[in-house]
């Protein structure tokens, strides 16, 4: 029988769309979260290994005993580092390949399911890293990060769409900020490993590092496995009982109780609904539905689509990770710090205590709020660090008070920006084009990740630019600009379905969205049910569809 005997009850108690959700259920949506550390380490691990001593004689020839590097000297353009162009391409690389990997996996997800993507994501992560162990000289390194990028980018840009599918909605923030906790937990733990091998006079010294990141792919994939499909890619593809199945298991809930029907049923109205919207068509057509509507209006794809990749660009600009893949060589540029790599550390410390506050912000006061106070707090921290260095850099005193603004900056990233970006993008797309917009915007996210990776280097290699410090103008200049952007463009997402996002979206603007409230479901509202169940009919009806989507 068409949707193997489910009766779909749709209510128009916008309330009830879901269940009271077991701890277990909580425990499998928040395992998800897990991915983020090798994200994290990734990015983070390259920043220690890039200023060890081992490395750079590797990489380089120049001895670290020679007297013209010895402390406190003048590191100069002869400086005992790698060229800056060989830093940049070693770190860029990595976003390089992600930037592509988050494009594939958007069509992926849509083709063989968001957790398949994923494990799928960790293979060629294990192949990359495999690679980079391996490697004795720059060629197989900037290969091996290549390859591993590709991997990150499956998983960094699926994981965000398969946690925003199966989390409660209450929760979904929270947990959606258990991915960047675990994004912060992954740097933390690159920078502790570093700082173990840092001194090692072997190829241990990058090895133990590099080969480390195999097991977190081992661990989310094999995790994975047991976890279940999202229901909501189930109803994509019309097959209306297995989603049934996997609401009821995310839920801790029979497959047929009220609630999860009445999920369901929500679930596959706002689809429909979604689909007189915007029909699908051949390959092409569906990409291009990303970018169909009016620039004008809040709901449109294009809208939603700018709004994605604009957020993740701007939590680029925010400069954070200048920090986390810079911060070890750019405090040892300035000269008077004993131990950069502690600095290193302290600062991915700050990260990590400070991200847990937004589990609890972020849902209580919403993501607007955050995101506009913490651009605040950001960028006055920035510009103060700036002017800091710029009138007194020399001075010990001077850079122990910009290092102590660089860690309260972090505090008001890691507590706004940093989950924020990631918890907005999963919300804002309607499910014909969820995968792909999530993909992209993880994907601008990436591509700015790259972009700055690539320029920074020549900012403030002391070969180059030599800014120092101010550098800080910049990103103090571009967080105003963030400041500004979630004022007026990011509306509040808080507390609604994903199908209630897609209702407020259309009736109403980001600087009044927080105050918007669900008044009707899709389900009732369509006339899609016959005494309070989804008819047959209907069910049939998506299902074929699915199957040739
Ligand atoms: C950003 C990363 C950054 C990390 C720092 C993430 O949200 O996307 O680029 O390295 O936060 O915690």
């Amino acid at each position: 029988m068409p949707g193997g005997g489910v009766g779909l009850v749709a209510t128009a108690d916008t309330g009830r769309i879901e269940a009271p959700v077991t701890l277990k259920a909580y425990l499998m949506c928040a395992f998800a979260a897990f991915g983020g550390i090798f994200f994290g380490y990734d990015s983070g691990y390259i920043n220690g290994v890039i200023g060890m001593n081992y490395f750079i004689t590797l990489y380089t020839g120049l001895d670290p005993n020679d007297p013209k590097f010895a402390k406190n000297a003048d590191p100069g353009p002869d400086g005992f580092t790698l060229p800056s162009w060989q830093k940049s391409l070693v770190v860029s690389i990595l976003s390089a390949g992600t930037f592509f990997g988050a494009l594939i996996a958007g069509d992926l997800a849509d083709f063989t399911g968001r957790r398949t993507t994923i494990i799928m994501g960790c293979g060629v992560f294990i192949v990359g890293v495999i690679l980079q162990t391996a490697s004795h000289g720059y060629g197989l390194m900037v290969a091996g990060r290549l390859i591993a990028g590709f991997g990150i980018g499956f998983v960094s840009a699926i994981i965000v769409l398969y946690m925003s599918e199966i989390a409660p909605k209450k929760v979904r923030g929270a947990i959606v900020s258990g991915y960047q906790f675990c994004i912060t937990i992954g740097l933390l733990l690159a920078s502790c490993v570093d700082y173990g091998t840092q001194n090692y006079t072997d190829t241990g010294s990058y090895r133990i590092p590099i080969a480390l990141q195999m097991l977190w792919a081992l661990i989310l994939a094999i995790g994975l496995f047991f976890l279940p499909e999202s229901p909501r890619y189930f109803v994509k593809r019309g097959k209306i009982d297995r989603a049934a199945q996997v609401l009821g298991r995310l839920r801790g809930q029979p497959r047929d109780s009220e609630f999860v029907q009445t999920e369901l049923a929500e679930i596959i109205a706002n689809h429909e609904y979604e689909l007189t919207q915007i029909p699908q068509g051949s390959y092409f057509a569906s990409w291009a539905n990303c970018f169909k509507g009016s620039l004008w209006e809040q709901k449109s794809n294009l809208r939603r689509t700018i709004l994605g990749t604009s957020l993740q660009m701007m939590q680029q600009w925010t400069g954070i990770n200048f920090i986390f893949y810079f911060g070890t060589t750019f405090f040892q540029d300035l000269g008077t710090i004993s131990n950069p790599f502690l600095i290193g550390l302290i600062t991915t410390l700050v990260n990590v205590c400070s991200t847990p506050i937004s589990f609890y912000t972020i849902e209580r006061f919403g993501r607007r709020p955050l995101l506009i106070y913490g651009a605040l707090g950001m960028w006055i921290c920035e510009f103060i660090v700036a002017i800091a260095g710029t009138v007194d850099g020399g001075n010990p005193a001077t850079v122990r008070a910009e290092i102590s603004f660089i860690c309260i900056y972090i505090f008001f990233f890691a507590s706004t920006w940093g989950p924020g970006a990631w918890v907005v993008i999963g919300e804002i797309y309607p499910l014909p084009i969820r995968s792909r917009g999530v993909a992209l915007a993880t994907a601008s996210n990436w591509l700015w990740n790259c972009i700055i990776a690539v320029i920074t280097p020549y900012m403030v290699g002391t070969d180059q630019g030599n800014l120092g410090a101010k550098v800080f103008f910049v990103w103090g200049a571009l967080c105003v600009g963030c400041w500004l952007y979630a004022y007026f463009l990011v509306p509040e997402t808080k507390g609604l379905s994903l199908e209630q996002v897609d209702r407020m979206l259309e009736e109403t603007t980001p600087r009044k969205s927080s105050k918007w409230v669900p008044h009707s479901t899709f389900a009732s509202e369509m006339g899609l049910t016959d005494k309070g169940v989804l008819d047959p009919v209907i069910i049939e009806d998506v299902e074929r569809k699915g199957s040739v989507v």
